[in-house]
């Protein structure tokens, strides 16, 4: 890689760097003085990256030059977001395949690839099957590589969970959420650890609470009538967590010890 004294890169280009995860990981990268070129469909002011606009679903675009630093690594976190009318494989497929053609063309020398819990060809889910496609594409691009699978995420400004808490009431299901500080420190890591690269990994939280526990127990939300249903749940990419062993994998290659979401007191009595 186009590497600086503590052999990192200089300069990472982001896809969804605008969005809640895309944020946290552009603020760490800031802060540790690493430029940032953050692809997207509109210039948001007021967010330390450079903007290359480009929409990841208009296949008809060529791809933009690479503006300014030469940006060794690309971290693609774009997805599917709740609430959008668009397929789940027009941004997963066709856009993963346009992020490789742009990592081709800007001489990209590794990805980190953000998919969800769940991906799979035969998953339950759209967004899960076009995440699995996804992972194909980037895992034969024939650039190194590290895919993390997260559940849940949480912190400050969570998509999934204001769409959650906004469009019914949520089913009591078993879920391990991950604080989004510990996946976006896992992504960066990712870029300096080659021991990370051709593999994918589960990040799922310490704790096993129920989807309940992560929402406000009043308000407007409470009075909602209609359940989300778990197929609406795997549409974002969260699936119930029924027992079964998750790969500790993620802890021991990365070194990080994932937090505690909830408080032991907070959690439901069944846990
Ligand atoms: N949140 C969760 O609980 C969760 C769980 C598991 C996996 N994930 C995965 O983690 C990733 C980030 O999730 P998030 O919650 O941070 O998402 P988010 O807040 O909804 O952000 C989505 C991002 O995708 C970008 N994007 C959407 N369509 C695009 C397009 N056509 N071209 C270019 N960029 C596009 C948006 O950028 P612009 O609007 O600036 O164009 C935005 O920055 C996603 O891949 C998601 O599937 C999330």
């Amino acid at each position: 890689m186009t590497n600086d004294a503590r052999s990192g890169p200089r300069c990472v280009a982001l896809t969804g760097a605008s969005g809640f995860l895309g944020r946290e990981v552009v603020a760490r990268l800031w802060q540790s003085g690493i430029e940032v070129l953050g692809i997207t469909r509109k210039i948001t002011q007021g967010l330390p990256f450079v903007p290359v606009v480009y929409d990841l679903t208009d296949g008809g675009q060529p791809v933009p030059p690479m503006p300014g630093a030469r940006c060794s690594a690309l971290i693609h976190i774009a997805g599917h977001y709740p609430g959008s009318t668009l397929a789940p494989s027009l941004l997963h497929e066709q856009g993963t395949a346009q992020v490789v053609q742009l990592a081709h063309q800007w001489r990209i020398e590794k990805i980190i690839y953000v998919s969800a819990q769940g991906a799979g060809m035969t998953a339950p889910s759209s967004f899960q099957q076009t995440k699995w496609t996804a992972e194909e594409i980037i895992s034969h691009s024939g650039l190194p590589y590290t895919i993390v699978r997260p559940h849940l995420i949480v912190g400050p400004g969570s998509t999934s969970m204001t769409w959650l808490n906004t469009h019914g009431r949520v089913p009591s299901v078993p879920v391990r959420p991950v604080h989004v500080a510990d996946v976006a420190e896992t992504i960066i890591r990712a870029l300096w650890l080659s021991r990370t690269e051709g593999r994918r990994y589960e990040l799922a939280g310490p704790q096993m609470v129920r989807l309940t526990d992560l929402t406000p127990k009043n308000g407007t939300f409470s009075r909602f009538k209609r359940k989300i249903s778990e197929v609406q749940l795997e549409q974002l990419g969260i699936t119930a967590v029924r027992g079964g062993f998750v790969d500790g994998s993620w802890i021991s290659d990365f070194g990080l010890l994932p937090r505690s979401i909830l408080p032991a007191k907070a959690l439901s009595a069944s846990y």
